[in-house]
């Protein structure tokens, strides 16, 4: 794993309960302690809950290493990306991945909605590059979308899926495109639900109240909208923009000032709701 924040370490923690040897990589010791400690945290919490037991725990955390060079990834098999979401910052650390992983390594990425061609071109090694886009929580999410390029093999993918099938996941298949599936369908719906509320055509309680009873969502856009982090929903939807041009992923304005002024959340304490 490079990056052991809430994906990295989520990933890397599920590997390592799936039985994989994982090496996880941070920018200095200090983020990679801390990211080490939240998997173990993370594995403690589950045997309190009995979804694991004590050894199940202690052997997971006996297989996960950390690092922060990147030439430790030379005995690696396959290698996953998640860093923060820049496309300049993730080509660099393909760039490295290729220089410093066999040549038969596969190099994959964890992004929510930049090119994973234009990571691929960063390598010389392009059909060994896909995108394997997990859920938060990792532990707990079922699905794992799986992202092909013009430029991936089938071997690559068929690789790809055996991994993630290997992690208990349900698969989906789909091009590169801004969003894959997931994001391209949920953030239209999420912008909507906000402009909704900037333009008081109703609360958010009772958008959300709406999408849950009358649609049986599990949750409402804007309540998704808090736990995703409207930071992320706002990079998630410029990403898109950017590339699609699309009206429907122009971030609205009030999204842009909840985001400017610290208003994220869950992970803030408020965001369209209060957490305490
Ligand atoms: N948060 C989500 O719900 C979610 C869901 C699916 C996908 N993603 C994607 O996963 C990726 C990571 O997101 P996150 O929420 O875990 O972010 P995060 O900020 O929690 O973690 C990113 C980590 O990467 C580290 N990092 C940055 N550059 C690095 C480098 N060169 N080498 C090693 N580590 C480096 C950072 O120090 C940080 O700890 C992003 O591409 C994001 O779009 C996020």
């Amino acid at each position: 794993m490079v990056g052991c924040g809430l994906m990295g370490g989520g990933i890397a923690q599920v590997c390592a309960q799936s039985g994989y040897a994982v090496l996880v990589s941070e920018i200095n010791e200090e983020l990679l302690r801390r990211g080490l400690a939240g998997i173990t945290a993370s594995l403690d919490r589950a045997v309190r809950k009995e979804r694991i037991g004590a050894a199940d725990r202690d052997a997971a955390v006996a297989r996960i290493k950390g690092t922060t060079d990147t030439g430790d990834f030379a005995d690696r098999d396959l290698v996953i990306e998640a860093a923060i979401e820049d496309l300049d910052i993730k080509k660099r650390i393909f760039g490295e991945l290729d220089k410093a992983c066999p040549e038969n390594a596969l190099l994959a990425t964890n992004t929510s909605c930049l090119s994973v061609t234009e990571m691929a071109r960063a390598t010389g090694r392009p059909d060994k590059v896909l995108g394997l886009h997990f859920f938060n929580p990792v532990p707990a999410m079922k699905l794992l979308e799986v992202i092909r390029t013009a430029a991936t093999s089938q071997t690559t993918l068929e690789t790809g899926k055996r991994f993630g099938e290997s992690l208990g996941k349900t698969l989906v298949i789909v091009q590169d495109t801004p969003g894959f599936i997931t994001n391209r369908l949920a953030c239209p719906q999420i912008l909507n639900a906000i402009r909704m509320v900037e333009s008081g055509l109703a609360t958010r309680e009772d958008i959300d109240t709406a999408m849950t009873l009358g649609l049986n969502f599990p949750m409402g856009p804007l309540a998704l909208a808090d736990f995703i982090g409207l930071d992320t929903v706002l990079s998630i939807a410029n990403g898109i923009y950017e590339r699609l041009r699309e009206p429907q992923y122009a971030a609205p304005g009030l999204l842009k000032e909840m985001v400017a002024e610290g208003r994220l959340g869950r992970k803030t304490g408020r965001g369209f709701y209060e957490y305490s």
